[in-house]
């Protein structure tokens, strides 16, 4: 089953064609992030406009890379929600649209639902339940338990800012630009991240917190103004960021490891592409008994926003029965 995906939930115009959930033909991501490089972030009408522009050359852009013509496709799989509502409108009247002018299902899918299954992308073999999966992305920070294809557990969540949101925020106050992540990342590669000591916000059973390391990287700049200029003190303090943020994620991941013992454990989402979290994750599990089987998405361009994962999503979610 060939399925035309669309995700516009927020900066990028994405629009992938997926054979059978796993096989990906086309992935076109046309990315806007030079146009909110320009503000620190995003401007939610400026995504939405963009996508307007991005939307229908995307999608024959896909057709074309996939080699097919819309008579073979046989689905249309569009994100729902969550996201910037300009942005993800865009994207479900284009679904809606295609859906209707080529006479084919169209299913809609969450968005997180579509970063859980971007570990199965390009795979050979399809993974084993329970999986244990946390997406950890610039809007949310999610750890479910995976029992089959629709059968999943929230089982913790941030309770104020997710992951790559601090990355971002934290860029910003280092001066480092939009998006975070990929720049914390690279800065901190030639940091001390025992440098400074930030507030790991231990909170009961799997949830995570995020805002109280922001705020303490704020007071810590704060404190040392004249080092500003150094670039070694930088890069000690995003190095020191970067540890904690790892911390936090492990250490929770650990406990729910221990306490669920799934077959396998998942890192999707923006976040994901860090291969220092990565490294983390491998080292922690490795000490773990009956080490699960450890994924992350293979390839950089399915760990941020992008349509094939939502693809690979909605033919599970159009396999189940009733859906
Ligand atoms: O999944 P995604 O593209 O969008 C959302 O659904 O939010 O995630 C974007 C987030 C941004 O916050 C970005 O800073 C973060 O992922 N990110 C990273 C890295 N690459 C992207 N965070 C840490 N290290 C990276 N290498
Ligand atoms: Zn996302």
């Amino acid at each position: 089953m060939k399925i035309l995906a669309i995700e516009t939930s927020c900066d990028e115009t994405a629009v992938a064609v997926v054979e059978d959930g796993r096989r990906v033909l086309a992935n076109v991501i046309a990315s806007q992030v030079v146009k909110h490089a320009e503000t620190g972030g995003v401007v939610p009408e400026v995504a939405a406009r963009e996508h307007i522009k991005a939307m229908i050359p995307c999608v024959q852009e896909a057709l074309g890379e996939a080699g097919v013509n819309e008579k073979e496709i046989d689905a249309i799989a569009v994100t729902r929600e969550p996201g910037l509502v300009g942005s993800l409108i865009v994207g479900r009247m284009t679904a809606a649209a295609l859906a209707f002018a080529w006479d084919k299902p169209l299913t809609e899918v969450n968005h997180i639902h579509g970063h859980i299954y971007s570990t199965w992308l390009d795979l050979e073999k399809e993974p084993e339940f329970p999986i244990l999966v946390l997406t950890v992305s610039g809007g949310h920070n999610d750890l479910v338990l995976m029992r089959g294809h629709g059968d999943m557990d929230l089982i913790g969540e941030t309770l104020d800012d997710a992951a790559g949101e601090a990355f971002d925020k934290t860029a910003r106050l280092l001066g480092l630009g939009y998006p975070g992540g990929p720049a914390i990342e690279e800065v901190a590669k030639g940091g001390n991240s025992e440098f400074a000591k930030f507030p790991r916000g231990k909170m009961e059973g799997f949830d995570f917190s995020f805002s109280g390391l922001k705020t303490a990287v704020l007071y810590f700049l704060q404190d040392n103004e004249g080092s500003r200029e150094d670039e070694q003190f930088m890069k000690d303090v995003a190095a020191s960021f970067q540890e904690t943020v790892a911390d936090i994620l492990v250490g929770r991941l650990e406990d729910a490891v221990k306490k669920y013992k799934p077959r396998e454990v998942h890192l999707t989402g923006g976040v994901s592409a860090n291969r220092y979290l990565r490294g983390r994750i491998e080292e922690m599990l490795s000490r773990v008994a009956e080490a699960p089987v450890f994924r992350f998405p293979i390839k950089m361009a399915y760990c941020t926003d992008n349509a094939a994962m939502i693809g690979a999503a909605g033919y599970f979610k159009l396999r189940q029965p009733g859906k």
